[in-house]
């Protein structure tokens, strides 16, 4: 398989890089720089190479730098932004700092060059530096020009190696998107052979061969990822497969019965439920501070697993949901992290076994989705918002009993009811969130007092920050209506309207 290597130098766009050219049905890979060697590269038979943007300056000292024998190794390299300048000063030419930065949308205009094929002289293009190249180095030359940067694109077309000072990853480079095709396709000439087909294909046998006959766990949350973790192992094991799903009780209205019924029902997977409510109620009980019911909970999962793990004895591999986000966040593509999900994190220490695999730790969010769908788990699941690994416990306010664990379920499930309703694009996240303040309310003739509900949806890329949304307030009004009335002990719902930051997406 044709594969371009993001080679990593710290920019914020990096696995934007890499889902540009996946998105063109080539693999790409990202790879922290100091991870890597020239000859390793060399070995590994990429088709081409994309040096990152980042932060720093390239004279600096300590900066990230690499051996310049990457550019004589006869594949070729397109330097962006800081990618641009290290490729350029490696090669012998000069990077200064400007008397002026640019930064945003910027006209470039831009020189015959196979980089550009289809893109006009004129365009925008998105620039975020200070530095740039001064000198270009012997055997390069312009290609494209801003007002302000003499430099705004380099090559040495004979070698195959292209810099551009402006972001092509990203939507406001008008052309960008044609300027990485024609670096993928024209000058590195891959193939178009990744899709998620082949990728099945190819896992199915590679853990088919490596696993079947040998016992296999997976923890299943009725996540996505682990859930399309054991929908695709179960497709090259079979029974060699056991699931185990903990159903701690702070699970959403009917979820726990669409993961029984999808994996154990439909694909007919060896699937152990463990309800646990009780267990886990009773250790709760009385706790009121956010992060002790989180710890209580992260323990009594490790505790459960640990009884299962007796009752299974020695398993030879442990299969785990780790997805490509998950293992560049935690390790800059070091090939032995392992996601650190609470209800997971803890599980290598308490199961006996000999080997973790982790069949979508190359693929993104979207690709595993893409995956799940091919695999033929319901939209409802594939589709599914993310959900905290300690469920509702953090969406009740103080303590946590069963009444009102069944009362938010009920009124959690009725605004999901509405938002599918009324929304085509439903919000990245939505729920609602059982306050521990009873308010006075009046109703039919008499005075109730109940709990005051929060409604909460928010718009967001990647959780980290996030606006509340401004979903149709007929969407609110009809939720609020339903849930005062068909909720008993709720009598009043507000909307959550703060974004992230200052406040959290959830409440604890
Ligand atoms: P916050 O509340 O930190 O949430 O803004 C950001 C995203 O993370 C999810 N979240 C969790 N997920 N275990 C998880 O698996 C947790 O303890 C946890 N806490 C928050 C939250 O739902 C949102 O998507």
């Amino acid at each position: 398989m044709d594969t371009i290597l993001v080679l990593d130098f710290g920019g914020q766009y990096d696995m934007l890089i890499a889902r540009r050219v996946r998105e063109k049905h080539v693999y790409a890979e990202v790879v922290n720089y100091d991870k890597i060697t020239a000859a390793e590269i060399k070995a590994r038979g990429y088709k081409g190479i994309i040096f990152t943007g980042g932060p720093n300056s390239v004279y600096e000292a300590g900066s990230p730098t690499f051996s310049a024998d990457v550019l004589s190794l006869g594949i070729p390299v397109l330097g962006i932004c800081y990618g641009m300048q290290l490729m350029s000063y490696l090669a012998g030419g000069t990077v200064e700092n400007a008397a002026e930065g640019e930064y945003g949308k910027v006209e470039i205009t831009a020189g015959a060059s196979p980089l550009f094929n289809g893109v006009p002289a004129k365009s925008i293009a998105w620039m975020s530096h200070r530095d740039f190249v001064s000198r270009v180095p012997e055997g390069f030359k312009v290609i494209a020009t801003t007002d302000k940067c003499p430099t705004a694109a380099v090559a040495s077309e004979e070698k195959k190696l292209y810099g551009v000072q402006f972001h092509p990853e990203v939507t406001h480079t008008a052309f960008g998107n044609k300027m990485l095709e024609n670096f993928i396709f024209e000058i590195c000439a891959c193939k178009a052979d990744w899709n998620m087909e082949s990728f099945i294909d190819e896992s199915v046998a590679k853990y088919r061969a490596k696993c079947a006959g040998k016992k296999v766990l997976l923890a299943l949350s009725g996540g996505v990822d682990s859930s399309v973790a054991a929908a695709l192992m179960h497709r090259a094991v079979g029974d060699d497969l056991t699931c185990v799903f903990v159903d701690h009780g702070l699970l959403r209205k009917g979820e726990g019965d669409l993961v029984e019924n999808t994996f154990k029902h439909k694909f007919g997977m060896n699937l152990i439920r463990v309800d646990a409510e009780e267990r886990f109620l009773k250790k709760l009980a009385g706790v009121t501070e956010p992060e002790k019911k989180r710890k209580i909970i992260g323990e009594e999962f490790i505790r459960v697993f640990e009884e299962q793990g007796r009752i299974l004895g020695k398993v030879n591999y442990l299969c785990q949901g780790t997805i490509y986000p998950d293992v560049i966040e935690s390790g800059k593509g070091d090939a032995s992290t392992i996601k650190s999900h609470h209800n997971v994190g803890g599980l290598p220490s308490v199961i006996d076994f000999e080997e973790i695999v982790e069949p979508l730790r190359d693929l993104f969010k979207d690709e595993v989705r893409e995956v799940g769908l091919k695999l033929g788990l319901p939209p409802d699941l594939v589709w599914r918002q993310p959900f905290p690994g300690p469920g509702l416990a953090v969406r009740i306010i103080g303590e946590i009993t069963k009444e009102k664990a069944d009362l938010l379920r009920e009124a959690d499930a009725i605004f999901r009811e509405e938002i599918a309703a009324a929304m085509k694009t439903p919000p990245n996240q939505y729920f609602a969130v059982l306050t521990d303040t009873r308010s006075v309310g009046v109703m039919g003739d008499a005075r109730s007092y109940g709990y005051v509900l929060a409604l909460r949806a928010v718009t967001t890329d990647d959780f980290m920050t996030a606006d509340w949304t401004r979903i149709p307030f007929e969407v609110i009004e009809r939720a609020s209506n339903r849930i005062t009335s068909e909720v008993r002990g709720i009598n009043r719902v507000v909307y959550d309207v703060t974004s992230k930051p200052p406040a959290t997406v959830e409440w604890e």
